[in-house]
């Protein structure tokens, strides 16, 4: 029977307590973690979100009454307890924060009585994750996720108090608005006032943040809901929160300078890690080239090599007829995995086959210098050597070859020295490299919708040097853009933004927009440009990623309260769902039949 705290107060939480209370009465509420009992002793192991204290109850101490009471207590029962705070009458335990001392309980009520619970509340659960999901309240009382969700409470605090300090102000950008396609799919809300017609949930506060910047504010920031009907990942969510900035009268130098003191504030607040500044940058062709990605994870090397030149005229049909049609061969070192069996080779064949190639050339280096390869026959001795040069490869080395068109090759390779770099355990989480990746092409080629798309979005700004490629070859464009890469993850990303009316138009050509479709999508961003506009610039971190990889977490649910699993639903709250008829004859909504 649920008792009421009639007047108790809370006086501590659990591991706020230590030796200097001794002797204190305090007043301690939480959940029963576990009850052991010690003939004519009871022990309680207390939970709140602070941790774990000890609870002694006697009958001399709590009277008969109440000793019968503990009795009944299990599991996650809640309870509120009066007692003095001692040194522990057993051992000290010192793997608890509270080991040396205990509660003597003098008055115990039970404020809530509970069911066995489906799975046991204790860190690093085995329990499946959908039934975790399911029962998230339980799952979120687990001290793993209640670390993470304090963390991430933390970097949230520290980063407005950071950007504040900074000269930023905090604004909130609508939830309702225009959908205004270009980059993912949007959610959308149909408007009752307006049959037919539809609010989007913003991917972004993209258009609204650059008119703050056009209405004077100069300096915003906001931890922002954002929705994206995308495909789900590991680091992907269909509503996440971005810390999002945009900044008036600056260049991208200055965007890079307030943000990697951030970053550097938030890692040496929450994790003591220093991070040496200027973080490195590296342009986007370099870390193509290097990585074959533009989140190159630089924990390790492995980088890729480009051998196109050295076997365009070799006799494996394989590279030259790849190169005929375009393409590039390149190929990486896995240093020291010579001997790697054959069966494993072949798994690694079958997952580069997963990156749309046909297929994985291999050379393994013997210790007495000669060669196991899966092309070698095809070579001259002279063409070998230089290959094997090229990728530095010593005796007991493994050299990997991808032949196909050049952005395939870049993708295949750049998964396949991680899934190597994973395989050797070389990804070290509490290493963390910060990478800037900078000069992105602005546009890359459609082949679906036959014309070019905006890599970043149509308002970044092209670079200076290269504004006038933008009427002969816009392929060749670069942007400023910039996105901040931690261990192999894009955690943000931001550019400088077009504001001159007449770049803004040439883009919108190149995006294959007319006039008049650019205007009915952006207009009055275009009209707010017309009556005096800042240059500006700005950045979104993914929230949620940053505590994901700050927390040494895989999986960005770990740090999220109530996520969504990959087909986008809460098993939780079992969201989404129909919904009355009632209301879809309001909205003047009729269900197509499939
Ligand atoms: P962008 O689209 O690169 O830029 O997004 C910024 C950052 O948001 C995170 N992110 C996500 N996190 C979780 N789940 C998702 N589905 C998801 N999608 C993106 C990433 C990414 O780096 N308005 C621009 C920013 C700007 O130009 O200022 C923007 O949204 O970490
Ligand atoms: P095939 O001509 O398909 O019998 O392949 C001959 C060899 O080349 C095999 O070792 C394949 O694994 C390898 N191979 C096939 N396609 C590619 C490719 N695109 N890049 C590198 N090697 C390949």
């Amino acid at each position: 029977m649920a008792e009421s705290m009639n007047g108790l107060k809370r006086t501590y939480r659990c591991t706020e307590l230590s030796k200097a209370n001794i002797g204190e009465i305090v007043t301690v509420m939480g959940w029963v973690q576990k009850r052991r009992n010690l003939g004519s002793l009871l022990f309680i192991d207390l939970r709140d979100r602070s941790g774990i204290l000890q609870l002694v109850l006697d009958s001399n101490d709590v009277g008969e009454e109440g000793f019968a009471k503990a009795e009944t207590l299990r599991s996650e029962f809640v309870i509120a307890v009066v007692g003095r705070v001692e040194a522990r009458s057993g051992a000290v335990n010192e793997s608890m924060e509270t080991g040396e001392i205990e509660i003597r309980v003098t008055q115990l009520r039970i404020l809530s009585e509970a069911q066995t619970p489906p799975f046991p509340i204790e860190e690093d659960s085995q329990t499946k994750e959908e039934i975790r999901l399911k029962y998230r309240y339980l799952d979120l009382r687990r001290p793993d996720l209640q670390k993470n969700i304090k963390m991430r409470s933390q970097i949230a605090t520290l980063t407005r108090t950071f950007l504040a300090d900074e000269g930023f102000l905090e604004i909130e950008t609508p939830t309702l608005c225009k959908s205004t396609p270009e980059g993912a799919r949007d959610y959308l809300v149909p408007s009752r006032v307006h049959p037919g017609n539809f609010y989007a949930l913003p991917q972004s506060p993209q258009l609204f943040k650059q008119l703050l910047m056009c209405a004077g504010y100069d300096r915003y920031f906001q931890l922002a809901r954002c929705y994206r009907d995308e495909d789900l990942r590991a680091d992907r969510q269909p509503e996440f929160t971005q810390i999002d900035m945009e900044l008036s009268f600056v260049d991208v130098d200055d965007v890079i300078d307030v943000n990697e003191r951030l970053l550097a504030t938030l890692f040496k607040k929450v994790l003591n890690v220093e991070i040496p500044l200027p973080i490195p940058r590296m342009t986007w062709k370099e870390a193509m080239e290097r990585f074959g990605s533009d989140k190159p994870d630089i924990r390790f090397g492995m980088e890729l090599k480009d051998i196109s030149d050295l076997v365009k005229s070799c006799g494996f049909g394989v590279f030259t007829s790849a190169l005929d049609n375009g393409g590039a061969v390149r190929g990486i070192n896995a240093n020291g995995q010579g001997n790697m069996p054959r069966k494993k080779i072949d798994a690694l064949v079958e997952f580069a086959k997963g990156y749309g190639v046909k297929g994985l050339a291999y050379l393994s280096i013997n210790e007495d210098g000669t060669y196991k390869s899966s092309f070698a026959k095809f070579m001259t001795e002279d063409e070998l050597t230089a290959i094997v040069e090229r990728l530095e490869g010593k005796p007991g080395d493994l050299l990997l070859f991808a032949a196909d068109k050049s952005n395939i090759v870049y993708s295949v390779l750049g998964a396949l020295r991680l899934e190597i770099a994973r395989q050797l355990d070389l990804l070290k989480k509490d290493e963390y490299q910060f990478l800037w990746i900078v000069e992105f092409p602005l546009l890359e080629y459609s082949e679906e919708e036959n014309r070019y798309v905006a890599m970043h979005h149509p308002f970044t700004m092209p670079m200076d040097e290269d504004i006038s490629l933008l009427d002969t070859d816009p392929g060749k464009v670069r942007a400023k853009a910039y996105d901040i890469t931690l261990n192999g993850t894009e955690i943000g990303g931001g550019s400088v933004r077009i504001y001159q009316s007449d770049i803004q138009e040439k883009m919108f050509e190149v995006l294959g927009f007319s006039k008049e479709s650019a205007h009915k999508r952006f207009g009055f961003l275009l009209d707010a440009f017309q009556y005096g506009v800042p240059p500006h610039a700005g950045l979104a971190y993914g929230l949620d990623r940053l505590v994901m990889l700050m927390a040494k977490e895989d999986n960005i649910r770990d740090v999220i309260a109530f996520p969504k699993v990959k087909d986008a639903s809460c098993l939780m709250s079992e969201a989404p769902n129909v919904v009355d008829e009632k209301q879809l004859v309001e909205l003047k909504i009729e269900i197509a039949e499939e």
